[in-house]
């Protein structure tokens, strides 16, 4: 039966001009290179200056997807932008990258699931898209986790960076079959237990201040694989695909060490696995977009591909979305 799906028009990405490497954080805080990269696969990040504001990261992101979808801010009717570093408590990150890309028709918001917020973004647009109120949507992660980083903290700072990726989705009429082209499926979890375990310390409506990052990253680590495997699963099971038919497995980028080891148990071959994790640390709502456009842009992703996109995030939240580009 034919259906609604949002195509991917175009995608861009944007990193800070300033790069810190893991040699850079000897000097700051008592850790390694060494311990790093064995521990994380991290090797450098992009930190922003104080003139590189979230949302002067997404517009960038958003002009360079524009540019690859060949279409002009006129052309999009919704904006979205997940981050949980806005540049304001309001007015939305999202209404500021509109004004940015000079549109100034359309709806725009901001969306927060932390990690997880691209995926939740990517499935809420194609909902709009799919309920016909909707034709194209910019959808943005973009973020600026450096500023809420305590830069004392060994155990948090080496872990984090920033940056911005965006998409554009369309909607075009498919045949309801897998071989579509667009977003096949997607699968949102949270679970409000375990705020505890990943959060950040403050907030307009507790402390009156932004707060710092907390974690505790072996906990974080303990579920992450298993809550993984388990929404990917749901996405192979609502659209009958399996590991094998996927051509590219694009998770958030938090960790190469629980990366490989999701491959690893939804049976993915690893070089069907694209990693940034070593080049932009973990760059939350932004990871996933960045590692698209750097696959794409380096002839990985291709038209038609099966491309699979996952995340775990503060919350928890977690979630997955199966896109045939
Ligand atoms: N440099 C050197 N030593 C360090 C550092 C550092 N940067 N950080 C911690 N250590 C030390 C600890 O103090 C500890 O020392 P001790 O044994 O003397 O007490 C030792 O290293 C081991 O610490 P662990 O925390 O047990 O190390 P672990 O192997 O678990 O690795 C890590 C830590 C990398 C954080 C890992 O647990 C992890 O990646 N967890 C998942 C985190 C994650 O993905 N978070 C993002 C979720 S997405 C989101 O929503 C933001």
């Amino acid at each position: 039966m034919k259906r609604t799906r949002s195509i991917v028009r175009g995608i861009g990405s944007y990193l800070p001009r300033r790069k810190l490497t893991n040699q850079d954080l000897e000097k700051l805080v008592d850790t390694s290179h060494d311990w790093i990269v064995q521990r994380t696969g991290i090797e450098a990040r992009h930190i922003a200056e104080d003139d590189e504001t979230t949302s002067v990261l997404g517009i960038k992101a958003a002009e360079a997807a524009l540019a690859d979808a060949g279409l002009t801010a006129n052309d999009i009717d919704l904006v979205i932008c997940a981050t949980s570093t806005p540049d304001y408590t309001f007015p939305s990150t999202a209404t500021m990258i509109q004004t940015g890309i000079g549109m100034t028709h359309g709806a725009a918001f901001d969306l927060q699931a932390v990690c997880t917020g691209f995926v939740y973004a990517v499935a809420t647009a194609d909902k709009f898209l799919q309920s016909g109120s909707h034709k194209r949507a910019l959808v943005v992660g973009a973020e600026t986790f450096s500023r809420i980083l305590d830069w004392n903290d060994r155990t948090t700072c080496v872990l984090f960076g920033d940056g911005a990726g965006a998409l554009v989705l369309e909607a075009q009429e498919g045949e309801g079959t897998s071989a579509d082209r667009g977003v096949l499926t997607s699968h949102l979890r949270s679970d409000g237990r375990y705020r505890d375990k990943l959060y950040v310390d403050g907030g307009p409506g507790s402390t009156k201040t932004t707060g710092v990052l907390k974690m505790e990253g072996r906990e974080v680590f303990k579920f992450a694989v298993g809550m993984v495997a388990d929404v990917v699963q749901d996405a192979f099971k609502a659209t009958g695909t399996s590991a094998e038919e996927l051509d590219w497995f694009v998770p958030h980028q938090a960790n190469r060490r629980i990366i490989t080891a999701s491959a690893d148990k939804l049976g993915i071959a690893q070089e069907k696995v694209v990693i940034t994790v070593n080049k932009h640390g973990n760059t939350s709502a932004a990871s996933i977009p960045l590692a698209l456009d750097a696959a794409r842009k380096d002839g990985r992703i291709k038209d038609g591909d099966l491309v699979m996109i996952e995340a775990i995030g503060g919350g928890f939240t977690w979630g997955s979305a199966l896109i045939r580009w």
